[in-house]
């Protein structure tokens, strides 16, 4: 889903509809996007509005099998598309007729349907296929994560390949149907609202329903045996929790720290504008991994992160997200500083309010912290590379930056930005420059010189000036 600033004509549609692509014009949908560091994520020539999973899952055997439905539009006159997967397909239908498909490259499904489809047209995509996704090796690695008790999806910059066929790239967002059967007495987690659980033959089926412009790695699919936990916001949102039964010692500080998702995104509320989505959460299966990931309304946490007891500020930087990185999503994965900048600097607005170090305190000490011949600071927050999209100089240089600009324009300006950009950019995308540009409007001043110190300089910049807050 593309926000348009145009609406093809009555008159146009008619003709898109009533004059067929020759086969001569129509041309494949290009393999990838055009990522700058993923050149081969996401596809061309489509648009996706919508993802319907209906999907079984057998925990002991990590067997998924099911149905996608993928609702597209054409972007050009296709004469076959790509999409993004790494499971067996075993058959595949466009606009209801049997379409040829082949693999190619390590994720690539290439469809071939009957007759090309014309540019503007929309039409659906039905991809049966069944795999073991902890098998399914992509690049020496699978993103599926296997617990004791099932499974999990939850990765980034790639999860999708590994349970569903997609367009797999934050560009080309859509709402979300998944509706997975489980074993009874086991659970299935998913982003948004639970519209239903029914259970027959043994089996349990759970209907998730993300319905906010969602990208293709903030999806998420947990099975295992979970308590759940359910409450409405004030303002009567539903926030449904999941903790796996088998958290040992973590299970108290993992509830103690995500039960407070609805406080946390209040106060986030107050910092970045209205939350953007319309459910809450957060879930912790019982994975080995330590990282946590901000997927769609319902974050996965990772047990780990709350070994030493309760762990608030994790949930902070993952709700932040929901904001900066999940409602406005990147343009390009070089842009991750959107995301994890302000996620970092979110958790450092959190131990201001706290009383456990402000902001500024917090950015002196991290710059302290690392020597100017530190490693660290050769990485540029604004365009890392794709091996370093997750290294601490995008999270903490990428936090001071924060701190500079913050420094820079004064509180007010620095505040209307925070909350302005969220609203502004609302369900789309934006890259660095963007935000340096939308920062240089609101605060009337020019930043280049700012945010080229601060996120492209591969060296450790001398110290910013503090000054006292709101000039
Ligand atoms: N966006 C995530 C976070 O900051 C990081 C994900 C890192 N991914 C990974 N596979 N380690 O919370
Ligand atoms: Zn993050």
């Amino acid at each position: 889903m593309r926000h348009r600033l145009t609406v093809p004509s009555a008159a146009a549609a008619f003709l898109l509809l009533a004059v067929p692509a020759s086969a001569a014009e129509a041309t494949p949908g290009a393999p990838g996007i055009g990522d700058s560091y993923y050149p081969d994520y996401g596809n061309g020539g489509y648009d996706v509005s919508h993802y319907d999973l209906r999907l079984t899952y057998q925990p002991p055997t990590d067997r998924l099998e099911g149905t996608a439905t993928v609702v597209a539009t054409a972007t050009q006159d296709l004469s076959r598309f790509n999409l993004d997967f790494a499971l067996e397909v075993r058959e595949v239908l466009v606009g209801g007729k049997k379409a040829a498909f082949a693999t190619s490259g390590d994720h690539e499904l290439e469809i071939t349907p009957a007759a090309p489809i014309d540019s503007g047209r929309p039409f659906t995509v039905v991809v049966r296929y069944r795999g073991t996704p902890s098998k399914v090796q992509v690049k020496g690695y699978t993103a599926w994560l296997r617990t004791p008790d099932g499974g999990v999806a939850a990765n980034e910059p790639e999860a999708a390949w590994w349970w569903f066929p997609s367009n797999d790239h934050p560009l080309d967002k859509a709402t979300y149907d998944v509706s997975v059967a489980v074993p009874d007495g086991t659970q299935a987690i998913s982003n948004g609202t639970l519209q239903s659980t029914t259970s027959r033959l043994g089996w349990t089926r759970y209907s998730w329903r993300s319905n906010r412009p969602q990208a293709t790695y903030l999806a998420t699919l947990a099975v295992g045996k979970f308590d759940i936990t359910t409450d409405t916001t004030a303002n009567g949102l539903p926030v449904i929790n999941a903790y796996s039964k088998d958290l040992g010692d973590n299970a108290g500080a993992a509830r103690a720290s995500v039960e407070r998702t609805a406080e946390v995104a209040d106060w986030l509320s107050g910092v970045f504008g209205p939350y953007p989505f319309n459910a809450l959460g957060g879930y912790v299966p019982n994975v080995g991994t330590s990282y946590a990931l901000e997927t769609q309304t319902r974050p996965f946490y990772s047990p780990r992160q709350f070994a030493n007891g309760s762990n608030v500020s994790v949930v902070v930087h993952e709700l932040a997200h929901q904001w900066y990185g999940d409602s406005v999503s990147v343009k390009d994965w070089r842009d991750i500083w959107v995301n994890e900048g302000f996620a970092r600097y979110a958790q450092w607005l959190w131990s201001e309010k706290e009383g456990e170090g402000t902001a500024q305190e917090l950015a002196d000490y991290v710059y302290a912290q690392h020597p100017a011949e530190d490693a660290f600071w050769t990485v540029e927050p604004g365009d890392p590379g794709p091996d370093n999209q997750f290294h601490a100089a995008v999270y903490d240089r990428g936090a001071i930056a924060l701190q500079a600009l913050r420094n820079e324009v004064g509180d007010e300006d620095f505040f209307a930005i925070l909350k302005g950009w969220p609203t502004e950019r609302r369900y789309g995308n934006g890259s660095v420059r963007d935000f340096e540009a939308y920062a240089e409007k609101v605060s009337g001043r020019p930043l280049g010189a700012l945010f080229d110190t601060w996120l492209f300089t591969a060296s450790k910049p001398s110290a910013p000036a503090a000054r006292a807050n709101g000039i």
